[in-house]
């Protein structure tokens, strides 16, 4: 694959808008898939782990017609899978699967690339298991690939010790087909799109804090789910258009979800100049527009119920602290060390190429700003967001920075090297 090349000093204008959201597509292909009638999901991520999803669900016998930005998917009940199911490099594919299988009364097996088979997979089976569903995995169940005999599942009350939105999602969605009520209480908010597309499909779903509840059995009804720009995506536009003298940037159509804009509150503390217009709802989802101007920063503290609320962003949040004034801490992150891959050390070993002082600590870092970054060669170690914050720290830095194994970036981000060409007028 061919490295991607960044130069620095040319400022980002004009408007831009990003591809779908990522979180919301897989749900709207999996809610879609176990509701009755056709859904349409406008504006679905074309990207390499919403296609995984698609291909599960494929292959689980769900028949999905797909258009240039849209899908349709005629939901039925799910039959058991005469292939293992290969959910690519998408931790979200197979966690919120394998609670819909875990209601299923067949055998499935889940799998993904290596990425995926390291990441912790007891923070869904536990739960799962503790539901009726016989689950099991490499290391006791730790790790995929994971086997699901699924089916008969009664509902529970589960007190989750990570604030995650996939071990939410799975526990809410195999409580669908659970006898009686579901709760999950979490530690802090994490995104909340799957109660909120739940609600859209019909089904009755009580908050109270940070506590989710459902009673099932749930017969969900087919919906329109409209899939805004994905927050995640404009944020490597926010932070650049913030850090690169000159720069004004205006991305419209963007979900401005609260459970997941903490980047723009972690900005605001940093002295950013960033605006929200336009915000309206748009099939259960605030959308809107964010205005950016560059200005100075200054560093932050960021930790407890912000970092649910910007865990993907802070990758690049901590290239935007390397060039702030003063220090900046992330703590109470330790999800970060267990995400596509390790960022804490790759963020402290990729931008410490680059000249930076990041110092890892078990749960975040520590990283000293005001030092100006150098030009070089840094890797992506296989995860898309490490690729695109570096890509970010190349704009900023003295020399061109070359980010190796940028493949990776097709998870998420379609086009990225392209919209960010496009931006800097290059
Ligand atoms: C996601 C939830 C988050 C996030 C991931 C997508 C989702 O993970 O990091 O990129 O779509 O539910 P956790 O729920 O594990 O925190």
């Amino acid at each position: 694959m061919t490295p991607l090349v960044v130069s620095p000093g040319r400022a980002l204008q004009g408007v831009l808008r990003v591809p779908g959201d990522k979180s919301i597509s897989h749900r709207g292909a999996i809610i879609g898939a176990i509701a009755h009638g056709t859904t349409r999901v406008s504006g679905f991520l074309q990207a390499d782990d919403c296609r995984s999803t698609l291909r599960c669900l494929r292959a689980a016998g769900v028949p999905i017609d797909e258009r240039v930005d849209e899908i349709e998917v005629r939901g039925r009940p799910l039959q058991e899978p005469e292939e293992v199911l290969d959910v690519g490099n998408s931790g979200t594919t197979i966690r919120l699967l394998a609670g819909v299988l875990a209601g299923h009364p067949f055998h499935s097996v889940l799998t993904g690339d290596a990425s995926i088979r390291r990441r912790p997979m007891d923070r869904i089976a536990d739960p799962l298991r503790r539901m009726g569903a016989r689950v099991s995995g490499r290391q006791g169940g730790r790790l995929a690939p994971l086997a699901i005999d699924g089916g008969r599942l009664s509902g529970i009350d589960y007190a989750t010790p990570v604030a995650s939105a996939q071990v939410k999602s799975a526990v809410l969605l195999a409580g669908l087909f659970a006898a009686g009520p579901t709760s999950v209480r979490e530690p802090a908010q994490s995104r909340d799109h799957t109660e909120r597309m739940l609600g859209v499909f019909g089904a009755a779903v009580e908050r109270d804090g940070l506590t989710t509840r459902l009673r099932g059995p749930v017969a969900l009804r087919a919906a329109q789910v409209r899939v805004p720009g994905d927050f995640s995506s404009a944020a490597y536009f926010i932070v650049a258009a913030s850090l690169v003298p000159g720069s004004r940037v205006e991305i419209r159509d963007v979900g401005l979800n609260p459970t997941r804009t903490g980047l723009l509150d972690i900005l605001t503390m940093m002295g950013a100049r960033v605006e929200v217009a336009d915000l309206r709802e748009e099939g259960g989802e605030p959308v809107g527009t964010v205005a950016v101007r560059a200005t100075p920063l200054h560093g932050a503290v960021i930790g407890g119920d912000l970092v649910p609320r910007a865990i993907d962003e802070l990758p690049v949040l901590a290239v935007a602290a390397c060039l702030a004034e003063g220090e900046t801490v992330i703590r109470d992150a330790a999800e970060l060390r267990v995400k596509e891959s390790d960022r804490v050390e790759a963020l402290a070993r990729e931008l410490g190429r680059l000249g930076a002082r990041v110092e890892p600590r078990p749960d975040g870092m520590v990283i000293a700003g005001g030092r100006p970054l150098r030009g070089g060669r840094v890797t992506s170690g296989g995860d898309h967001r490490i690729a695109m914050s570096l890509a970010v720290a190349g704009l900023c830095a003295g020399g061109s920075v070359t980010v190796d194994d940028p493949g990776n970036i097709e998870t998420s981000f379609p086009g990225f090297a392209e919209a960010l060409r496009r931006a800097t007028g290059g």
